[in-house]
Parts: C-alpha cells; sequence; structure tokens
C-alpha cells in the first residue's frame, strides 16, 4: 500500500450531459461530449491508513466534508479488498468557492489516485467507470482533449464509459471562461436539478431527443476540423438544456444578469466576425469556445464587463495522470507507506 498523487483536468461539455437514467450508478439518460481544459487542474494525494478511524478530506488547506467522498472511496476498498480510511488532500489551481466544475477534475484525480494507494491497477476505461461513480462528467476527464462519454446499455453501467476522440493538440481551440457572480455557490446541484427537471419539465423529453443529433454533428464537425459547426451545436446544446431546465417546476434558473451581459457581449463579438460560441453549466458563468487566433478578443471583450469576476483563457488539456508523490500537509513523508 503506498501513497499515491494524481492530476486531472476539469472539463466543459460540448454536447451536455443533463439526466440520468439510474441515479445510484450515475448512468446518463444520453451521452455527451466534452474539452478537457488544461487551465483548470486538480491535484489529489490518497493515503490509506491503517491507524485512522475514519476518512480526512482536506481541500484547497481546509477540512471538508466526507459525505460525498466516503461513499465512493468504499468502492475502492471494496474493490481492493482493504478497510483502511485514507487521508485525502486535493488542491485546485483555479477558484473552487467560483462554482466552476470541479467535481470532474476531483473525480478523475481521484480515481487514479485512490486506485493506485490502494494497489490496484485498472485501465482507462475502468477508472472512467470508477470516476463516473463520484461525478458523471468526471468519467470525462480521464482523457485529453475532446472526449466522448456513452450513454451505455447495460444495467449496470460497464459500458458506460467515456474515451477520447482527439487530443486536439493540432487544432489550435481555446475555452475562455468568464467567472461572475461573486463566488456565490449554487442554488441547486447539477445532481438534483437533473431529477428534478427530468420529473417535472415538459420540455425534458425534446431535451433528450436533441442530443444523438447533437453528438453526431460534434463528432462530424470535430473530425473536420470545424469550429463554426463544432461552435453551432455547442451554443444549441447548451440552451436546449437550460430550456428544459427552466421550464421545470418550480424552475431551475442558474442564469444570472451577468449571464445574459455575457451573451450580449459574445452575440455581439459574433456579429462582428468572430468566433464566439457560448455554453453554460449549473452555474451563472460563460464559458467560450473560440480559435485560438480570437481568443484574446473574446477575452478583452469579456474582462471589460464590470460583473465579470475573472477570466480565464485554456486550450486543451490532457488526461488524468499520476504524478511525482506530494507531501501531505500533516508533514508525513507520503513515499511508500
Ligand atoms: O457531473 P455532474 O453531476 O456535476 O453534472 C454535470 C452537468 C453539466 O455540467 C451541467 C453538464 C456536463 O455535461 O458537464
Amino acid at each position: 500500500m503506498t501513497t499515491a498523487t494524481a492530476q486531472a483536468c476539469a472539463n466543459i461539455a460540448l454536447v451536455k450531459y443533463w439526466g440520468k437514467r439510474d441515479r445510484a450508478l450515475n448512468l446518463p439518460a444520453q451521452g455527451s461530449l466534452s474539452l478537457t481544459l488544461d487551465a483548470l487542474r486538480t491535484t489529489t494525494t490518497v493515503r490509506f491508513d491503517e491507524s485512522i478511524s475514519a476518512d480526512s478530506f482536506t481541500l484547497d488547506g481546509e477540512e471538508a466534508s466526507t459525505s460525498r467522498l466516503g461513499p465512493w472511496l468504499d468502492i475502492v476498498r471494496e474493490r481492493a479488498g482493504i478497510s483502511q480510511f485514507a487521508h485525502v488532500e486535493s488542491r485546485n489551481d483555479f477558484p473552487t468557492s467560483s462554482g466552476l466544475a470541479s467535481s470532474a477534475s476531483a473525480y478523475a484525480a481521484l480515481a487514479v489516485a485512490a486506485t493506485e494507494a490502494a494497489g490496484l491497477s485498472l485501465n482507462r476505461s475502468e477508472l472512467s467507470e470508477l470516476a463516473r461513480r463520484g461525478s458523471g462528467s468526471a468519467a470525462r476527464s480521464l482523457f485529453a482533449g475532446f472526449a466522448i462519454w456513452h450513454r451505455g446499455e447495460r444495467e449496470d453501467g460497464k459500458d458506460s464509459i467515456a474515451e477520447e476522440l482527439v487530443a486536439g493538440t493540432d487544432w489550435p481551440l481555446r475555452m475562455v471562461i468568464a467567472i461572475v457572480g461573486g463566488g456565490k455557490k449554487k442554488s441547486i446541484s447539477s445532481r438534483d436539478a437533473m431529477g428534478h427537471c427530468a420529473a417535472t419539465s415538459p420540455l425534458y423529453a425534446a431535451w433528450l431527443a436533441s442530443v444523438p443529433p447533437d453528438l453526431q454533428a460534434a463528432r462530424e464537425a470535430i473530425a473536420n476540423r470545424d469550429l463554426a459547426a463544432l461552435g453551432a451545436v455547442t451554443q444549441g446544446s447548451a440552451m436546449a438544456m437550460h430550456a428544459a431546465a427552466l421550464a421545470s417546476r418550480p424552475p431551475v434558473r442558474y442564469w444570472q444578469p451577468a449571464t445574459l451581459r455575457c451573451l450580449d457581449i459574445v452575440e455581439a463579438l459574433q456579429a462582428a466576425g468572430i468566433s464566439a460560441y457560448p455554453t453554460m453549466d449549473a452555474g451563472p458563468h460563460v464559458k467560450v469556445l473560440t480559435s485560438a487566433e480570437d481568443s484574446e478578443a473574446v477575452a478583452a471583450a469579456l474582462t471589460e464587463l464590470d460583473e465579470v469576476d475573472q477570466v480565464i483563457v485554456s486550450k486543451a488539456g490532457p488526461g488524468a495522470r499520476r504524478m511525482p508523490d506530494a507531501q501531505l500537509s500533516d508533514g508525513q513523508s507520503s513515499d511508500g507507506q
């Protein structure tokens, strides 16, 4: 049993995941497709320790709840045939409190670090499946660049895993992220919102029906390196997802006035011939898919808005991977226990 450290990048869905076919196993009602982002990284160290009587979790130097992490670690323990609790220490190099999707990078890094620390040797598909159990979108963060997460058909979820389409390193795209909302926590988690939307939104069925053709169009656009086509799908999928959420009863609305201000800017950029295609997740932030060439103009325009707290520009990032072991904050050396 050793300590293991891993790093993973967050990903932003271009064709969204919104709705589950199995809540316990985190199986999606449809597939989804994402871009892994270099600028948003989580680094996590896991150490199983027979001398402790509960899991401990430190996030960005502060003690954090293990209510979600503990049951997920149980899956790893069961698979490895061990019973020790774990020290988990995690750092995000982007603002966690902003509500930017951090669970994807978190569970992808955890999947690599926890399995290695537990002495398991899993392949990428198995790691993707395990990460999915923590957070659906984490299944995609195992992979570099463009990843597709398959809906799968099996009830046990073994075929609901992600795979890499292309790393995208030959295609100079950027994602410009405008963080808005002053760091307020999101009102309703994506998990709860999806369930509520599926149960009450008259647009949910239409949303689900929109996904397979969008996935097909996105795959073709990526194969052809066609940003305009990929951007149109990206924008359309986000709007369809939010339309279904907005039509829930009572509504789920993640957008704030600042979100719309950003969307106005993106529309003006589009009208000026700049490649800029917005997408939003379970929060108020606006992420804009653009070319490397146009990314400065997009970032500059968004930075000018008073309502924008921070702008991050990212290229495509690598898949989750093991890193040299970090020093755990309790001072104990982390090399092999
Ligand atoms: O992985 P979760 O449970 O945080 O859900 C992610 C949901 C969206 O970010 C809105 C869409 C997506 O595909 O990432």
